[in-house]
């Protein structure tokens, strides 16, 4: 055996002893939560800025001893039910042909159990379907046309989803688009060079994450959506992704999150989140890390600013097995919603890599 080989064979070993020490480092931090979580934990929910609702109806059920992932669905249930949030289930903004299509998941800590819907179409809790997915098939995601077979196999009713006031903002970018197509917008007979005035249509991409732990120190999360609006029909965002736009792992946390799914579907976030949790992160320094990655991970200039700054907002929200928690942004300005047994929910300020200039 010549000497670059024993060289080598010492690397590789190093390289293992020293992997193993950091796998029985991050073990052994996330028994150190275990053990502190062997008594009481205080319940927490916390969700985007859009769940002042769910997160005090989850953290009601959770009071009254629902499991954690039951609570935290009824808590997006009347979200995605609500007809004015524009972006998730029942009068979320639509696809580029005016089709509401739906992304939901859910992880379930105590079972490390999960299951994901994605581009469902007329079914107004894709949340509750992506917990049927999980509990009722050997599969973990379920997409299009198979997912909305499996939701009527289990009795779902297929609904119109599109309101009338989400059509009439699809119809308005529609006709804005581009003069050279046929569609137009209200104009003047002596109007010239009508239809290209996207101003007014900021790319939206919504959506609500909601993570609990409960009083046993169980942890479970859901995040559901309609996605980008005016996508490509078939698109499909990170809030069905496991590992994307959720992930709970019991011993450690539960983490999730909004905004352009495309740049967190290229870094997988929210299993980061939870993963510098493990490595005795704070909620908050976990969420601002994964910030700090997807920007540094940005490399295509049409989504970057002249000074680098990415020009889009993701976000993230987590909570641990203690019941701390935290969410940070990329850009200033983001709130997330906070339950820790009140009647009713607050919003607190998201920390931030970037602060927003003001116009
Ligand atoms: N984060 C939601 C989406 O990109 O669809």
């Amino acid at each position: 055996m010549g000497i670059s080989m024993k060289r080598r064979d010492f690397l590789k070993t190093a390289a293992l002893a020293s992997g193993a020490a950091l796998v029985s480092e991050s073990v052994s931090q996330a028994n150190g939560l275990l053990a502190q979580t062997k008594g009481i934990v205080k319940p927490v929910v916390v969700s985007s800025g859009n769940g002042l609702k769910a997160t005090a109806k989850a953290m009601e059920m959770i009071q009254q001893g629902s499991d954690a992932l039951d609570a935290v669905i009824a808590g997006v249930n009347i979200v995605e039910e609500d007809p004015n949030d524009r972006s998730v289930g029942f009068g979320g903004l639509p696809n580029e042909e005016g089709v509401v299509e739906l992304d939901s998941s859910v992880m379930h800590g105590p079972s490390g159990r999960g299951g994901a819907v994605a581009c469902i179409r007329n079914i107004k809790n894709p949340s509750k379907v992506a917990k049927l997915v999980m509990e009722r098939t050997d599969h973990v995601l379920l997409v299009g046309k198979g997912a909305l077979k499996f939701a009527k196999a289990h009795g779902f009713k297929e609904e119109d989803l599109l309101t009338d006031e989400a059509r009439q903002i699809w119809l308005r970018w529609k006709e804005n688009l581009s003069k050279s197509d046929d569609w137009l917008p209200p104009h003047d007979i002596n109007a010239k060079d009508i239809g290209e005035d996207l101003k007014p249509f900021v790319r939206h991409y919504g959506t609500i994450n909601c993570d609990a732990v409960d009083a046993n120190g169980n942890l479970s999360g859901v995040t559901t959506t309609s996605g980008l609006a005016f996508k490509i029909p078939g698109r499909v965002g990170d809030s069905p992704i496991l590992g994307a736009g959720l992930y709970v792992d019991n011993d450690v946390g539960a983490a999730g999150s909004t905004g352009r799914g495309e740049a967190n579907l290229l870094s997988c976030s929210s299993v980061m989140v939870v993963e510098y949790m493990r490595q005795g992160k704070s909620p908050t320094e976990a969420c601002l890390t994964a910030c700090k990655r997807i920007a540094s991970q940005t490399k295509e200039a049409r989504l970057l600013a002249d000074n680098g700054r990415p020009t889009f907002q993701v976000i993230f929200y987590a909570v641990n097995k203690r019941g701390e928690y935290g969410s940070a942004a990329i850009w200033s300005g983001a709130r997330f919603a906070v339950n820790t047994g009140e009647k009713e929910s607050r919003l607190e300020e998201s920390a931030y890599l970037h602060k927003r200039e003001r116009r």
